[in-house]
């Protein structure tokens, strides 16, 4: 929606006129008239205050949907490889090629195909980053790159990613790695992964599955390969236009530049000097900076980011909303706390009140 009439917010919330009018009034608003139309931003910050869940939906109408590069996330047992193979990968990146060997870490790195393609790699891996952005609404991973070592097998973690990938209802690709080791045994994996409820592509199925050493650095072709088919099928599109909807990927604290945030755009162009909402922190973006650490002046879908501008420490899977001015980005940014600190002494409540089960 574009935005909603107080009268209109105040139906569907089941509250009244007044004290919808209340909330407003509350954060320095004034309503002229219950029929006058609240901005996306208002709608969504009384929606807050009086506990609703309120989607923002910008019109995509006339906009230019576009496709875009899939964002990759690598999941995987431990020691399974999962580092070694994103290193390995950021050695193909553009980052690398442009930096002439030397990446900075910055949380997500692009590598391009010959094809003129590319792929964005979340350079987070880990279930708990994972699911903790998918617990915060934030489906930023298209595919899961699931890692198993061809001597070890399928493991506990294993599982547990593959469960975390299906949950989220996203796509896999197995690599089978350290396929260089002595012990290697690539068909067993293959068949315990199928024993396991996977539809390997060999059997049937639609799951690719590539060999690879990440440390001889084969197979990486090829699974850059099957990566770039699995989001050919997906068919992954992206507005272009207008106001950005984004995710933090992660984020920290630099001394000299303050609160850093790595970012990939999910659709519409972020641009710097726009004023921002991020999670229950605001700012306003001083500068975007792409995988090299080069000032860019605008972001599109897909694309890591790393902003500058903040004035908290986001969390990782917060959203990144773009508001028009100072005072809607503080507002909203306040109401979001004051909604996180309700929700937390909620939560605490009804931790106290529940009793603790106790064991047989
Ligand atoms: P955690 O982050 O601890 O979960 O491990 P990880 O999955 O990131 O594994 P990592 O990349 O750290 O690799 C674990 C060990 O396996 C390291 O000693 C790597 O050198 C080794 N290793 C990774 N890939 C390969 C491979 O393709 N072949 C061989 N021979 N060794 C590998
Ligand atoms: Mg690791």
């Amino acid at each position: 929606f574009e935005g909603m009439a107080l009268v209109e917010l105040a139906k569907r919330s089941g509250k009244s006129v007044s004290s919808v009018r209340d909330v407003l009034v509350n954060v320095g608003e004034k309503v002229e008239s219950e029929f006058e139309t609240l901005s996306i931003d208002l709608v969504e910050l009384v929606a807050m205050e009086i506990g609703l869940n309120v989607k923002r939906l910008h019109s995509s109408e006339g906009a230019e949907i576009l496709p875009r590069p899939a964002v990759v996330t690598v999941m995987g047992h431990v020691d399974h490889g999962k580092t070694s193979l994103l290193d390995a990968l950021r050695q193909t990146s553009v980052a690398a090629k442009e930096a002439g060997g030397i990446t900075q870490h910055v949380g997500a790195f692009v590598v391009a195909m010959p094809s003129g393609a590319s792929i964005t790699f979340l350079d987070t891996p880990g279930h708990a980053a994972f699911s903790a952005m998918r617990a915060r609404g934030a489906a930023v991973t298209d595919i899961v790159v699931l890692v198993v070592a061809a001597d070890d097998g399928v493991m506990p973690q294993t599982l547990e990613a593959m469960s975390h990938a299906k949950a989220a209802n996203v796509p896999m690709v197995v690599a089978i790695n350290k396929c260089d080791k002595p012990g290697a045994n690539s068909e067993r994996v293959k068949l315990q992964l199928a024993s396991e409820g996977l539809l390997l592509e060999e059997m049937g199925g639609d799951v690719q599955v590539v060999e690879i050493s990440a440390t001889k650095k084969t197979g990486l072709d090829k699974l850059e390969e099957a990566l770039l088919l699995q989001a050919e099928m997906m068919d992954l599109k992206s507005r272009i236009d207008g106001p950005a909807q984004a995710y933090v990927v992660e984020a920290r604290l630099d001394k000299g530049r303050g609160p850093l945030a790595t970012a990939i755009v999910k659709s519409g162009t972020l641009v710097s000097g726009q004023y921002v909402v991020v999670g229950s922190e605001w700012g306003r973006i001083r500068a975007v900076r792409d995988m090299v650490g080069k000032l860019t002046e605008r972001a599109t879908p897909a694309m890591p980011i790393e902003i500058e501008g903040l004035r908290g420490l986001p969390m990782a899977g917060d959203d990144i909303v773009v508001v028009d001015s100072e005072e809607r980005a503080r507002m909203l940014s306040a109401g979001r706390k004051r909604k996180s600190e309700k929700d937390r002494l909620a939560k605490r409540i009804q931790e106290k009140a529940e009793p603790v089960e106790s064991p047989e």
